[in-house]
Order: C-alpha cells, then sequence, then structure tokens
C-alpha cells in the first residue's frame, strides 16, 4: 500500500530508438492511455524528437511530461554535441533524467558528473529523476546497499529540501536492464527500503517519505503487478517495454488498480 502522497510514476526511457513519427505516434498513444489514469506517466524520448512529440502532444491536448535522458551541467557555450537545460526548457522540456546507468558505465560518467548534472537540474526548476543501481559484480560481492548509499550521498549531498520536492529516485540495477532478468520483487523492495533509510538520513523522514523510488531493468506488464505492490516501490521506469504502447499501457493499468486498491 502506498502513502497518498506517492503518487505511482511510470516513466518510459525510449533511449536510442525510433525514428521521428513513430516516437510521435507513440507518444500520441501513450497520452491517450494516460488520460484520466489514477497514476502520474512521463515519456523520455532521445533529444531530437522531444520538440516533435511535444508539438503533437499540445495540438491533441493531452499532457504528459516529456522529458530528456540527459543534460549538460553548464548553462551554454563551447560544448560541441552538448544540451542545454536552458535549450530544454525553451521548447517545454522540463523533466530530465541524470545518472541513467548507461550514461555512468557506458559513457564513463562519475558520481561528480552526475551530482553536478542533478544539481543544475534541479536549480533550473526540472523535474529530475535520478538514476542508481549496482552492476552483477557488486550485487554479487554484496555491496548493493552501498553501492546505492555512495551513488545518493553523491548525488544529493548539497541538494536543498525545497529541490528534493522535484526529485525522483530510479533504482536500476545494472545486471536488469535490457537483460530479461528482473529483481524479485523482495529483493528490489529491499533496496527500494535502503534507499529510502539513505533518504531519511539526508533529509528527514518526512521527505523520505514523500519521495518516490521506482525500480527499473526488465520491467514490463508480467512482472509488474508483484514489483508495483511492493510498499516501498512507487513506479517504474521502463526501458524496452516502453516502445510498445500496449505493454507499455498494460504497466500503467497495472499500477492504476494498485493505487485504486491501496
Ligand atoms: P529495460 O526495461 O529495457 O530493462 O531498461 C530499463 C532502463 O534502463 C530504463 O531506464
Amino acid at each position: 500500500m502506498h502513502p497518498a502522497q506517492r503518487r505511482p510514476l511510470i516513466a518510459g526511457n525510449w533511449k536510442m530508438n525510433l525514428t521521428r513519427d513513430g516516437a510521435v505516434a507513440l507518444a500520441r498513444s501513450v497520452a491517450r492511455h494516460a488520460a484520466g489514469a489514477c497514476v502520474d506517466v512521463a515519456i523520455f524520448p532521445a533529444f531530437v524528437h522531444i520538440d516533435a512529440v511535444l508539438s503533437a502532444l499540445r495540438t491533441d491536448g493531452t499532457e504528459v511530461p516529456v522529458g530528456a535522458q540527459d543534460c549538460s551541467d553548464a548553462p551554454n557555450g563551447a560544448f560541441t554535441g552538448e544540451v542545454s537545460l536552458g535549450m530544454l526548457k525553451d521548447i517545454g522540456c522540463h523533466w530530465v533524467l541524470t545518472g541513467h546507468s548507461e550514461r555512468r558505465h557506458v559513457i564513463g560518467e562519475t558520481d561528480d558528473i552526475v551530482a553536478s548534472k542533478t544539481a543544475a537540474a534541479l536549480g533550473a526548476g526540472m523535474t529530475c529523476v535520478l538514476c542508481i543501481g549496482e552492476t552483477l559484480d557488486q550485487r554479487e560481492g554484496g555491496e548493493t546497499d552501498a553501492v546505492n548509499e555512495r551513488q545518493l550521498r553523491a548525488a544529493l549531498g548539497g541538494i536543498s529540501p525545497a529541490d528534493m520536492l522535484k526529485l525522483v529516485i530510479a533504482y536500476e540495477p545494472v545486471w536488469a536492464i535490457g537483460t530479461g532478468r528482473t529483481a524479485t520483487p523482495d529483493d528490489a523492495q529491499l533496496a527500494h527500503a535502503a534507499v529510502r533509510h539513505v533518504l531519511q538520513d539526508l533529509f528527514g523522514a518526512e521527505m523520505a517519505h514523500r519521495t518516490r523510488i521506482l525500480y527499473g531493468g526488465s520491467l514490463k506488464a508480467a512482472n509488474a503487478p508483484d514489483l508495483l505492490a511492493k510498499p516501498d516501490i512507487d513506479g517504474g521506469l521502463v526501458g524496452g517495454a516502453s516502445l510498445e504502447a500496449g505493454e507499455f499501457g498494460a504497466i500503467i493499468d497495472a499500477a492504476a488498480a494498485l493505487a485504486v486498491s491501496a
């Protein structure tokens, strides 16, 4: 059962997928499905598709937050290939992911870089979904909670309580991303509870209680009900399954059914 102030959030991270037309069509379909649902829904298309997706949703009169998968921590200047928070806000994009495991482990972003981007995003008034999670080696070495704690403290050490109100955490065990392997609901719950404990230590019980912690890693319609039923799992950050409107819609429905029964 989720406390009333933690409205579930189902977010789709589309990663480096889709054409512009495909992204617009998928966004329209997700927005139609999300309309009237008693859960929050957000989508994260590739940078080059965000503007077209926002325009289409505006034309349709539907409202689903459209976010970016990354951002620069610099306001402007000679940073070839980067996209600033000001540029995102200028086109109506007010959500951003930071610290996704593919940026940490494939692109090589450090805890310090993730911290800087998270602070910049929150400072710019964006809603920020901070991603954390352990690798397989770290899990097998019993380091899951320590890794999550290190990533949290590094990213949130300088964040004000006011900015925390616009922060969502996504716990994504790296070994579960795109592999078809999910954490068991019990294992995920333990990790989420430990994350909330760190939030309590950093910001106090009330902030820890109201901050949403999403699960990500091979989340799909079939496993969503069991994972989302756990008390400290407040929604999902969905990769592969968010690329199919029907599958993503079924995850939204699972979260909505649990919210209604809570
Ligand atoms: P998958 O759902 O494809 O495992 O990806 C999870 C993820 O990385 C979402 O950000």
